[in-house]
């Protein structure tokens, strides 16, 4: 059962680009599953600083094959302008499979995406504007186009004619922008489509029998629990399900190849866009995490809300994704704080939730119950080993592995790939 999967804990943006980065050396396949370009992944690896948003993370490994699942949603002239620009730093992309049933971002779900947005004012979800929502909708409503289909001609133009009909008018009457070329979009998709040809493969197929020859697997989540469509804070989600579950329908592979499930937390939180965030802090400690931690989106820009550990959403992955283990990074944005505090229920109308609250109300409105732990002032980049680090630094990692009952294996205190601590089995 060699797959692991490997998904985001929280709101997404855990450091997952560098969990999967330091785990790829032992995999024959890293795989994304869902989401598209709305993900980003910064990897730090041989002196140079990569921001992936739609290749995974393992084309840096020459032994790696890595694959675009049937899961994720395309955007093709994104997806070819990154193999552009990690062909210039001398990275082979040739290996790189893209499932013919992904799903395409089209122009007009980009454009859908921002009217819609801004439609909502200020209920809105606060999205990266890739067009992911309107792309995903398509899927589930039968109407989208998918890269095989750029493989066709004929059939593509005829289901983008199709498409372009509702969508045209709908930008046109409801929203007052102006209609989209079907045949300009035909022109240049398909221009993308040859260029990806070679690309295009069964990737279900080809990772069920990677597995059958012993090869490992890695299915590398985008976002976080909390983002799942399903299972986060809907509606302030994103539309797939980044969940573990997710990557199983998102990558064509049954339950019984799975052997891990790593976590990735960050070792405090941090949101982008709208939505409930108990532990929210807006005070001195969430600007220390907000500037030490350098939270600001590798996507969009923009700046991530920050907080405190969370241990009722942690406990909430854990359940959601059977996780395994975990994989605790930016422990070192925490120095120099005199105590750091744990998130350990939520309090709501006198009530206290250990769990994951039922109801969007009381996560909304619930007020968080912490538990303080003593702070450490050393700076932790330069510790090679974790029993090196301070020890409230391994007490902290301690209590959180005890609040979720979930071993951490990996304990990141900076963003090179040496950065990372194993943590001995206890
Ligand atoms: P969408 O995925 O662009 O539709 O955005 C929906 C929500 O998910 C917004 O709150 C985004 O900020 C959030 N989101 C999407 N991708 C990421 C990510 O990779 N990291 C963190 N937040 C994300």
């Amino acid at each position: 059962m060699p797959v692991t999967v490997l998904i985001g804990t929280q709101w997404g943006d855990e450091g997952k680009g560098k969990a999967t980065d330091l785990l790829s050396a032992t995999m024959d396949f890293v795989v994304r599953y869902q989401g598209g370009n709305n993900a980003g992944h910064t990897i730090v690896a041989g002196g140079h600083l990569l921001k992936l948003q739609l290749v995974p993370s393992g084309i840096l490994y020459p032994h790696v094959t890595p694959v675009i699942a049937d899961g994720v949603v395309v955007n093709p002239r994104v997806l070819l302008e990154e193999m552009q620009t990690l062909g210039e730093r001398g990275i082979d992309t040739s290996r790189l499979l893209v499932s013919g049933n992904a799903h395409l971002i089209m122009p007009y779900h980009l454009e859908l995406d921002k009217v819609t947005e801004r439609y909502l004012g200020r209920a809105s979800l606060g999205t990266t504007k890739r067009g992911i929502g309107p792309a995903y909708a398509d899927k589930a409503a039968r109407v989208g186009l998918r890269v095989q289909d750029l493989l066709d001609p004929k059939i593509f133009r005829q289901k983008l004619d199709l498409a372009l009909k509702e969508k045209n008018a709908v930008l046109s009457k409801v929203y007052n922008r102006l209609p989209l070329d079907g045949a300009e979009i035909a022109e240049a998709y398909l221009e993308l489509g040859e260029r990806l040809r070679s690309h295009v493969a069964d990737t279900s197929g080809i990772l069920y029998r990677a597995l059958r020859a012993g090869k490992h697997v890695m299915l590398e989540g985008a976002q976080g629990t909390l983002l799942d469509l399903d299972h986060g804070t809907y509606p302030f989600v994103t539309s797939s399900n980044p969940v573990a579950g997710g990557a199983l329908s998102g990558s064509g592979l049954g339950p019984k190849e799975v052997e891990r499930v790593i976590g990735v937390a960050k070792a405090y939180v941090t949101r982008v866009g709208s939505g409930p965030f108990p532990t929210e802090d807006t005070g001195p400690a969430g600007t220390q995490m907000s500037e030490k931690g350098h939270e600001r989106g590798t996507n969009t820009g923009r700046v991530r809300r920050c907080g405190w550990l969370d241990a009722v959403l942690l406990r909430y992955a854990a359940r959601i994704n059977g996780l395994t283990e975990l994989f605790v990074t930016k422990l070192d944005v925490l120095s120099g704080l005199e105590a750091v505090r744990i998130c350990v229920a939520y309090r709501y109308e006198g009530r206290e939730y250990e769990d994951f609250p039922p109801h969007q109300s009381i996560v909304h409105k619930a007020e968080p119950v912490y538990e303080d732990v003593k702070g450490w002032s050393e700076e932790l980049d330069a510790v090679t080993r974790f029993a090196e680090l301070p020890d409230a630094a391994r007490a902290y990692v301690a209590r959180m592995q005890e609040l979720v009952d979930v071993p951490v294996r990996f304990v990141s205190i900076g963003p090179a790939r040496e950065q990372t601590l194993e943590v001995p089995a206890a």
